[in-house]
């Protein structure tokens, strides 16, 4: 027995020397082999117990177990050690070179343009008022004065729900256009009313250059006692030139709207108009808001007078930034949206 025991201190150490000093994990796993493995100096060492005296095998084992924990322990540090060297990078860090910049985002053109549109009209005294995207008939066209043989009730200009088989209710839709909130507006409070409303609204149209099955627009709605088309002009002239320039011009010609009367059509002329290669470019839709729609929210139309307008956002961008094709403001392309 002693003669095994002289062995395994000196095996031992060897091994504890060796591990300690692999420089890398193949080194680390070649010494594991060469002790531990099935063919290794330990592993044949233990081999040996078998041949031992009977009566000197408990205290040689014993002595062979402690010492391969050892090694085992041993083993494990340094493999972490090891790894952790392994994972670090490999070329120092240089603190001093300039740090990286993150691509900051931006504004959509629309929300730039409809930032724009509110600021000017905050300017001269109105508030944004919302309503919502799923509308009802009443709202969207029977308060505005639209009669139901209208062609913009039709099917082919609305989007219409269907409703639960079990539903009593009338059919909801998507709304056509924001006029709708000025009916929601009126609804909940007594005039004066002095609100514009951005929103989205939805068409049942194909996309083309010019058209796109949803779109974004202003609705502008002012009541008060003795308002009138004077006031209309002088407003829209005032939002126009903000938007387009100092000298961009309006007219306004007559037209048909169910819940204005008289309703007119606006053009406008601007250096932006000539590049495009047209003196007047029709731009919004207004009017003096009619009786009706006043008797229906519960105004009354001979103390109350108003007028209303309501114009596309996407045109008005496309017109300010020379884009010719509605569509590329929704393709989420980078290199078009990273321009403005
Ligand atoms: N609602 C109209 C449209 O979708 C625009 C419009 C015209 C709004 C006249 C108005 C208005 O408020 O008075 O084209």
């Amino acid at each position: 027995m002693a003669g095994f025991l002289d062995q395994l201190e000196p095996l031992k150490q060897a091994a504890l020397a060796e591990l300690a000093a692999a420089p890398d994990l193949a080194a680390l796993e070649q010494a594991r082999v060469g002790y531990l493995g099935s063919n290794g100096k330990f592993t044949a060492l233990m081999k040996q117990l078998g041949a031992l005296p009977k009566e000197e095998k408990p205290a040689a084992g014993k002595a062979v177990n402690t010492a391969k924990v050892e090694l085992e322990a041993a083993l494990a540090r340094r493999r972490g050690e090891l790894e952790l060297k392994a994972a670090l990078p490999q070329e120092p860090t240089d603190f001093t070179l300039p740090g990286r910049r993150r691509p900051l985002g931006k504004l959509h053109p629309l929300t730039q343009v409809t930032e724009d549109i509110v600021r000017s009209f905050r300017k001269i005294g109105f508030a944004v008022a919302d309503g919502p995207e799923v509308e009802d008939d009443y709202h969207c066209f029977d308060a505005l004065n639209t009669p139901a043989d209208h062609p913009a009730r039709d099917t082919q200009d609305t989007f219409y729900l269907q409703p639960p088989a079990s539903s009593l209710q009338p059919p909801y839709l998507l709304r056509t256009h924001t006029s709708s909130v000025q009916i929601r507006v009126m609804a909940k409070q007594q005039p004066p009313v002095r609100i514009i409303v951005p929103g989205r609204v939805y068409r049942r149209d194909n996309a083309d250059a010019t058209h796109n099955p949803t779109f974004h627009q202003v609705e502008g709605l002012y009541v008060d006692r003795n308002v009138t088309v004077g006031d209309l002009k002088g407003t829209v002239e005032f939002v126009f030139k903000e938007l387009m320039g100092e000298e961009t011009r309006i007219r306004f010609r007559p037209h048909y709207f169910s819940y204005t009367e008289p309703s007119f059509e606006i053009d406008f002329s601007s250096a932006l108009t000539r590049k495009m290669g047209k003196e007047w470019l029709e731009i919004a839709g207004c009017g003096m808001v009619h009786p009706q729609v006043l008797e229906n929210v519960g105004y009354d139309p001979e103390v109350w007078t108003g007028w209303a307008f309501g114009f596309g956002i996407e045109r008005i961008a496309m017109i300010r930034y020379g884009i010719n094709d509605i569509r590329l403001f929704y393709e989420n392309d980078l290199r078009f949206l990273r321009q403005f």
